[in-house]
């Protein structure tokens, strides 16, 4: 901000002495030398700053006329500085819960412009167009994901600045432990079995996921919150994944139970709302976090609209289901 916006409280009293002036702070005296400006002056600038009204507004009368404002101001600095004259800044901030609402915004209209509207999706609209393999490869990779789900939830489980949201991760920490068994179950049903998947390795931008979620849960932890509600399906009322296999007449029922059950868990559990209910109990961010944090959401869209664009280019092209590492 501005200097000359500020309307800062002067926290000492001050008279001239010698060619500076005397500062004091209950008992405690400060020699103030080589001012800029003339010394009474420099006294009556300071004298009047009593957080009511603005730098400019102090120096709009006609006595500081013939002071070089750049001179005032530096010497306006110096006292910040020292903690002689408090600069009385509001702090720029909001409450957790507007912040999510401000990032959710965001996510939304990042959302509608590519994860919604890209081919896995679309094709999604039309389930007698996607092939088998793709509602397998889908599974086939949110299992690696599920299973890898410990790199980025644990990380965050100690989350010190809120004692209520760490309890909230926590609980769903427990609620989310094992559900990578839940899609193997339907994984089984077509043949594959625990060992055949782990020798297999997830598409790349599967990986980029669970290594960008790691790195965020571990370095950032409020963004990382903010990314599970987009996660965890915050704005669905049904999984368009599990309802595109049903009307498909393709898959059989036994594969999508269990899948059904993990959607159905998420939707019963309100998972989605993790993220406002996690913010609901921080009670202030910064303005200058959220910025930083929109910023990232960017990247974080991104990739999360490859994972599924990945899904559909390899699944639907390939004819081997398992990416064996030997
Ligand atoms: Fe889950
Ligand atoms: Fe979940």
């Amino acid at each position: 901000m501005d200097i000359n916006d500020l309307k800062p409280i002067t926290r000492c009293t001050v008279e001239p002495s010698g060619d500076g002036l005397v500062a004091r702070v209950g008992d405690e005296e400060y020699l103030v030398e080589n001012l800029p400006i003339d010394t009474e002056k420099a006294c009556r600038v300071i004298g009047q700053l009593d957080g009511n009204r603005s730098v400019s507004d102090v120096l709009a009368s006609d006595a500081f006329d013939d002071i070089p404002r750049a001179h005032i101001e530096a010497m306006i600095q110096s006292f910040f500085e020292s903690g002689l004259i408090d600069k009385n800044e509001s702090p720029d901030c909001v409450s957790g819960f507007e912040c999510i609402l401000e990032l959710e915004d965001l996510q939304n209209e990042l959302l509608y412009k590519t994860l919604y509207r890209n081919v896995f999706w679309e094709k999604c609209q039309d389930p007698s167009q996607v092939p088998l393999n793709v509602f397998y490869g889908m599974a086939i990779e949110n299992y690696h994901f599920l299973f890898r789900e410990s790199w980025f939830d644990s990380p965050i489980l100690g989350f010190a600045t809120s004692t209520e949201s760490r309890v909230l991760m926590n609980h769903f920490f427990c609620e989310e432990y094992g559900h990578d068994e839940l899609i193997l179950k339907s994984l089984n049903e077509i043949g594959i079995t625990r060992e055949q998947i782990y020798r297999t390795v997830p598409l790349p931008e599967t990986l980029a996921l669970c290594n960008s979620l790691a790195h965020w849960s571990a370095t950032d932890p409020l963004f990382f919150f903010s990314t599970m509600g987009v996660l965890e399906g915050k704005d669905l009322k049904l999984d368009s994944y599990v309802n595109a296999m049903e009307e498909s007449g393709t898959v059989q029922e036994d594969f999508i139970k269990y899948i059904k059950s993990h959607s159905n868990i998420n939707l019963q559990d309100a998972h989605g709302n993790l993220s406002r209910e996690i913010f609901r109990r921080i009670p202030v961010v910064a303005r200058s976090e959220i910025e930083r944090m929109k910023r990232q959401t960017h990247m974080f869209i991104e990739i999360y609209d490859r994972f599924y664009t990945a899904i559909w280019e390899h699944y639907s092209t390939t004819s081997s289901l398992l990416r064996l590492v030997n």
